[in-house]
């Protein structure tokens, strides 16, 4: 191991807390798909910073907005109007989701946003209601009521007791899901597609079925695409293709290609909801934030970046099933840039390490499934290449 990497590890394990299985590397550039690390080894990123950098690393149009607002102004906070970020909303709300936006500087904070918002929402009715529904397996954030909001059980049982009101239903199971949202339900929260929870899509049925109960009992419908949002899957946000709508729908990870931001967008009257003094932060919607997600976001639609995840998703989903043949691997799941593939065995993190040795970086969501976040610009030639060298150390795994 190098000197450099020894003294970050030095370092972390004395005065860092211990709250991440850190892989044994520190990458110190990268370059659109490209990493490299301390000791000067290239890296194809299949990870990208677990589905922030849409565009790749140091896109020049992210770089030279973040780099020109630095020189310019850094921060004054919400009491001012704040150019970039109105800007930024615009943008947003003419182009990815109608409504009025709120912004935050991660997914845990744009959902609780987005969870206070459905009180509100209900308070103002006059009949206050706490009740929120979500999916077994969901993850929403790590803040009090985002990780009771989460349908995992060992992320909030340690921190007990939870905010109360949460419920949480087998993800696709139409018939739970229509029985538990009932005229106390303030909301339901869903991920389009289970990011963390392993990348289950959700159905159309289910976000339907999602719709159509939350209308018939007057309760806010939040779709959390912090992991599946900016294009990832193939469109926009990962609900366009099922037709169904959020009343409210939230995104971080990818909004500033790697510069802290989140937002909350809400339709037609939920915009309405929420008025001077009920929310706030020192930081969202922070110029260099909104600089750099003006930046991200033209960049985006200018280039049809989400066009070219839909097309390299169908390449390296296809790619990906021929691993199928592998004893080890029982199936492939996910859409457009946000896949999975599932193993027989506990066995993730040794494909994690196995890959980081031929100089592919891949994620294990779970002991047993593997996951892959690159970024949107990925190439042709790169996706085979990451499911090829997938493929070999998998291969390696035995039966
Ligand atoms: C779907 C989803 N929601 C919320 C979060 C929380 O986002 P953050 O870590 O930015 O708070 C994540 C993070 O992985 C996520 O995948």
């Amino acid at each position: 191991m190098d000197e450099r990497l020894e003294r970050m590890r030095e370092l972390d394990s004395r005065y860092v807390m211990q709250t991440y299985r850190r892989l044994p590397v520190a990458f110190v550039r990268g370059e659109g798909t490209r990493l490299w690390d301390s000791e000067g080894r290239e890296y194809l990123d299949m990870v990208a910073g677990l589905g922030v950098t849409v565009l790749g690393h140091c896109h020049p149009a992210v770089t030279e907005a973040v780099c020109s607002q630095a020189g310019r102004l850094l921060h004054t906070t919400n009491l001012y109007y704040v150019e970039p970020q109105a800007e930024l909303a615009e943008l947003l709300v003419r182009n990815c989701f109608d409504g009025r936006c709120f912004f935050a500087n991660s997914g845990a904070e744009a959902n609780e946003g987005a969870l206070k918002l459905a009180r509100r929402y209900h308070f103002n009715k006059g009949k206050p209601r706490n009740k929120v529904v979500g999916a077994l397996g969901s993850f929403h954030g790590r803040t009090l009521a985002t990780m009771s909001a989460t349908g995992q059980p060992t992320k909030w049982e340690p921190f007990a007791p939870v905010v109360p009101g949460f419920d949480h239903v087998p993800l696709n199971d139409v018939e739970a899901l229509k029985r538990s949202i009932d005229e106390e339900t303030a909301a339901a929260i869903i991920e389009p597609i289970l990011g963390e929870g392993g990348v289950h899509p959700a159905s159309d049925e289910f976000l339907s079925a999602a719709r159509e109960a939350c209308d018939a009992a007057d309760a806010v419908l939040i779709f959390d695409e912090v992991q599946s949002g900016m294009g990832r899957t193939g469109t926009f946000f990962a609900f366009e293709p099922s037709g169904v709508k959020p009343d409210v729908v939230t995104m971080a990870k990818g909004l500033a290609n790697g510069i802290p931001a989140a937002a909350f967008i809400a339709a037609g009257k939920f915009g309405e909801v929420l008025s001077p003094g009920d929310h706030g932060t020192t930081f969202g919607g922070g110029f260099l934030a909104c600089a750099a997600a003006c930046a991200t976001l033209k960049t985006l639609i200018e280039q049809d970046v989400a066009g070219n995840a839909a097309r390299m998703g169908l390449l390296l989903r296809k790619r990906l099933e021929e691993l199928e043949r592998l004893p080890v691997v029982t199936g492939v799941r996910g859409r457009g840039l946000m896949l999975a593939v599932q193993l027989d065995r506990d066995a993730a993190r040794d494909a994690v390490l196995g890959c980081l040795e031929r100089g592919v970086l891949v994620n294990d969501v779970s002991p047993s499934a593997v996951r892959m976040l690159p970024p949107l610009v990925l190439s042709e030639e790169e996706a085979l290449h990451g499911a090829g060298v997938l493929e070999e150390v998998l291969a390696g795994l035995g039966d």
